[in-house]
């Protein structure tokens, strides 16, 4: 039997520059666009990587759940890199929830089912995870221990939250910052309900990094090149081997935590690059 690496999110950006470092085994790259799918199957064959596709929408549960059907079927699934995410200038608040976070929850539970001792799972959440002050998530987790049991007071509650703040993008960006906080909690929750399985589960948190998506939130985001220890983003091939060397078995005890690949700048705007003036500009008040 084959072994398996399946990316959720593979047909672009970090997804597909993971896959370029995984050569050993099956790589099924997925996501919702079949001809990028397609694309990026042929550029990881001129590497070397032997890849196919399966489109799949990661917002559904049914959809998660053939993808790792289809997955078992070509073999024995070994690793799960989980990257299919938006950004808040791409979609609305709702929307982020349910692919960033209930998508993380899909996959996790979907793929666990038929995975086996020595596979890993790794999610990809993202800086802005530890964006929100500790005091102001943690009355959210009522809410995030909801994912997997009632979806929908877990969208409800966070969105009557997020709904709040009257301009679209601060109100989307809040949703996207409790979503990936979400992913990492989630992960990190899933390493203790898979430990005893001997599967693995991490998470890895990228800063801004020149994707389309990342190249995109610049002009939000734009603050954290400055604050960033080189002060420049990082590119898709650094995150992609850190998110491979994350999710590969010989890194056997890297669980239940999340990898803060950012350059430096969550560390920057909270320490050594820190402005107090910062939540005035960004509500415009001082520029
Ligand atoms: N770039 C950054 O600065 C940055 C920073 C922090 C975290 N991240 C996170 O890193 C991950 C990868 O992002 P990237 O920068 O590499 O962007 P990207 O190139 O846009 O990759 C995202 C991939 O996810 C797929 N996708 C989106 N929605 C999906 C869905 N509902 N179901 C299945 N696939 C879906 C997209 O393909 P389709 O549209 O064809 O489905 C796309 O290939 C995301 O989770 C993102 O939130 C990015």
């Amino acid at each position: 039997m084959k072994e398996v690496c399946v990316i959720t999110g593979g047909g672009s950006g970090m997804g597909l520059a993971t896959a370029k470092y995984i050569k050993d085994r099956l790589v099924i790259i997925s996501g919702r666009t079949e001809t990028k799918l397609a694309a990026a199957c042929e550029e990881l064959k001129k590497e070397g990587v032997e890849a196919i596709y399966k489109t799949c929408d990661t917002s559904s549960r049914a959809s998660v759940a053939e993808l790792a059907k289809f997955a078992a079927d070509q073999g024995v699934i070994k690793q799960v890199i989980n990257c299919a995410g938006m950004s808040p200038s791409m979609t609305n608040g709702e929307k982020l929830l349910k692919i960033n976070a209930l998508g993380t929850v899909y996959v996790n539970q979907e793929f666990a089912k038929y995975m086996d001792k020595g596979s890993v799972i790794c999610d990809v959440a993202s800086n802005s995870a530890y964006s929100l002050p500790g005091a102001m998530v943690k009355p959210f987790k009522f809410f995030y221990k909801q994912a997997d049991k009632n979806e929908d007071l877990f969208l409800k509650g966070i969105l009557k939250v997020t709904g709040l703040i009257s301009d679209d993008y601060l109100s989307a960006g809040m949703a996207y910052a409790l979503s990936k906080n979400f992913v990492t909690w989630y992960a990190a929750k899933t390493a203790f309900d898979l430990g005893p399985r001997g599967i693995r589960v991490c998470s890895v948190s990228p800063g801004l990094i020149a994707t389309d998506m990342g190249n995109a939130e610049v002009e939000h985001g734009g603050d954290l090149v400055e604050k960033a220890c080189e002060c420049r983003m990082g590119e898709a091939d650094e995150l992609g081997y850190c998110i491979a060397t994350c999710a590969d078995p010989r890194n056997g005890y890297l669980a239940a935590v999340d990898v803060l690949a950012d350059g430096g700048s969550t560390r920057g705007n909270a320490e050594f690059k820190h402005d107090p003036l910062a939540p005035l500009k960004m509500a415009g008040i001082i520029k």
